[in-house]
């Protein structure tokens, strides 16, 4: 009888080792081990059997039970193994193929788009992108632009100080304009230099319609030998072109900036009048969008540029005031809020 049970083990374990597809494996496990399968008739004949023969050939029972059981797990992996191939073989899948109903795209925020036109036009005159940090030292923000602490200047901004910030020492402070990058521009580029510097800028605002913590500044210089005034009004003539069209002229009236000498307050006729007076402009016919000057002989020490050999100009556009402008928006807080139904008109 021990034998009969060994041989039946043998005999299903060879037919479940050669079987591959689940339907064939199903047939032979009912005939094997179902309750009238092979199996089962063996056992029935255990009834017969006394005492200690009977313990003895129900062990064998046992054990070719669990062996048998196991050649079924295993040709039952088999199996799908083999069908997954097989489906592989005729069903290709691309997988670069994008997917259905793939998700709706994004598109850049307006400040962005109107940040890339720019400097698109400024590197077409050669100028360098140089980006800088908005967590900034108070020595690049104020004193190294001429505003030493305790200068009155320093009331135009109101800043936010950080404490213990990493790393610092000295004051820290989020940068109050791109102007901050002024300074590590010269040292990092030397001479001559062609920079522009957009980016955040962070002040303590009472926010309103016209006022937010965040804005966003478009900041840029040129140092060379005989750099005058005119290079400045052709510069700043070129990008007010550029942005509100050909007929479009600019205004310089002075004004006090500590990091400039002499430095000017910058307008554009009023795209919408063409100079006429009307709401927008408030019926001057022009529009103040940049502040600019001569670089102070201060700060271009500070740069390590001698200012007995060279000179240069700086300007900065209000990037946020300008798309502001370009889309006619009467809410800056629109800009930052993050707000879909606004962002999405864009
Ligand atoms: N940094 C000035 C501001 O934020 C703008 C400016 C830049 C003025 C460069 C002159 C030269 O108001």
């Amino acid at each position: 009888m021990k034998d009969q049970f060994e041989q039946l083990k043998d005999d299903v374990i060879a037919a479940a080792t050669k079987i591959a597809d689940r339907d064939a494996l199903e047939r032979l496990r009912v005939e094997f081990l179902g309750r009238k399968g092979k199996l089962a008739e063996l056992m029935k004949g255990m009834a017969t059997l006394a005492g200690e023969e009977r313990k003895l050939i129900g062990a064998v029972a046992n054990e070719v039970k669990s062996a048998v059981e196991a050649a079924f797990v295993e040709a039952e992996k088999k199996a799908e193994r083999g069908e997954r191939y097989e489906r592989g073989e005729t069903e290709r899948v691309d997988v670069t193929e994008p997917a259905i109903g793939s998700r709706p795209r994004g598109h850049l925020h307006p400040v962005t788009q109107v940040r890339e036109d720019l400097e698109d036009l400024f590197t077409s005159m050669g100028f360098i992108v140089a980006d800088g940090p908005e967590l900034e030292s108070d020595y690049f923000n104020f004193t190294a632009l001429n505003i030493p602490p305790t200068h009155p200047a320093r009331d135009m901004q109101d800043t936010f100080y950080v404490e213990g910030a990493h790393g610092s020492n000295g004051e820290v402070v989020m940068r109050t304009h791109t102007s901050s990058q002024q300074i590590r521009a010269m040292r990092a580029y030397g001479t001559p230099l062609r920079t522009v510097t957009p980016g955040r800028c962070f002040r303590n605002e009472a926010t309103d319609v016209r006022h937010e913590h965040t804005f966003h500044q478009l900041d840029g210089m040129v140092v060379d030998k005989g750099i005058s005034f005119a290079h400045m009004k052709g510069v700043l003539g070129i990008v007010a072109k550029h942005l509100y069209g050909p007929e479009t002229k600019i205004r310089l009236r002075p004004k006090f900036y500590p990091f400039v000498e002499p430095g000017v307050n910058g307008e554009v006729t009023c795209y919408l009048c063409k100079g006429e007076g009307c709401r927008l402009c408030k019926k001057s016919g022009w529009l103040e969008v940049f502040g600019a000057g001569m670089i102070h002989p201060n700060v271009l020490r500070e740069g390590g540029v001698d200012p007995g050999v060279y000179s240069g100009f700086a300007f900065g556009f209000g990037l946020t005031r300008l798309v502001m402008l370009k889309y006619g928006i009467d809410d800056i807080r629109h800009l930052e809020g993050g707000d879909l139904r606004f962002l999405n008109q864009f």
